[in-house]
């Protein structure tokens, strides 16, 4: 084993990954929330802009296979280090040793990450799948329609808010435990981490879960 993936594989290594993967989605997650915005406008925006990403797809491809790394990544490494935690010790993420790591969200970052893994698969198969190769796909561009007909039922949009509730307490705990990794946890700079980290989280938690609750009860269209 080389001195690099020694070093990838010791406890603080893998929360370094967890942490530079983590930053990557939280920054992923802004850029997916302003392209889901566009649906508050109507259907020709949003019907523009994905189309216009499918006008550079090989570019997407790119990127989709950079990020599926990162949450593989992500989760892996996640999974790895709550099963090494959990042999040492029954709380997770000792390595920083401070008192506030063993609150309830971070015991709870597995069964939280857990549920946003799900709901990701179930996403990408209803979303994704259908955007690049399904009913949306052939659909004349009719993007806008196929989210507006998938957020109509709602134990699908019960779902979507239910997870992004969750995702919220993801995003919460994560955000501060990645800049505590980065050395960010001193008495001068940890307390605005915490306030931008909570902002962060519920601001995307609530966005996120305004689009279900959007289509569900307030939409007035066809679908
Ligand atoms: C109401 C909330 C959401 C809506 C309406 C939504 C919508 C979509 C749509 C329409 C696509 C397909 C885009 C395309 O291929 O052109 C997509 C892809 C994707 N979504 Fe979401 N999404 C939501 C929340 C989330 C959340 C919370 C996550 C992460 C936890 C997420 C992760 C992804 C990923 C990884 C992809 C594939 C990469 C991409 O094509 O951008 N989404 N989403």
């Amino acid at each position: 084993m080389s001195w690099f993936t020694k070093a990838l594989n010791s406890s603080i290594g893998k929360k370094f990954v967890m942490a530079l993967t983590g930053i990557c989605l939280i920054l992923f997650l802004i850029i997916h929330m302003v392209n889901n915005l566009t649906l508050f406008a109507g259907p020709e925006l949003f019907n523009t802009v994905v189309k216009n990403l499918d006008g550079i797809k090989p570019l997407i491809r790119v990127i989709e296979v950079i990020l599926a790394s990162i949450f593989i990544l992500h989760i892996f490494n996640g999974v790895k280090l709550w099963l090494e935690n959990k042999k040492a010790r029954p709380e997770p993420y000792a390595v920083n040793g401070s008192s506030k790591n063993s609150t309830l969200l971070s015991r709870t970052m597995i069964w939280s990450g857990s549920v946003v893994f799900i709901f990701l698969v179930i996403h990408l198969r209803t979303m994704w799948i259908s955007f690049n190769f399904g009913e949306a796909h052939h659909s004349d561009h009719k993007y806008y329609e196929f989210v507006a007909k998938s957020f109509s039922d709602p134990v699908y949009s019960v779902f979507y808010i239910v997870a992004m509730i969750i995702l919220g307490f993801h995003l919460n705990h994560g955000f501060q435990s990645a800049f505590q990794t980065f050395g960010w946890n001193n008495t001068k700079y940890f307390p605005i981490v915490e306030k931008v980290g909570f902002f962060y989280a519920w601001i995307m938690a609530l966005l996120f879960a305004a689009i279900p609750v959007y289509f569900l009860f307030f939409y007035g269209g066809n679908v």
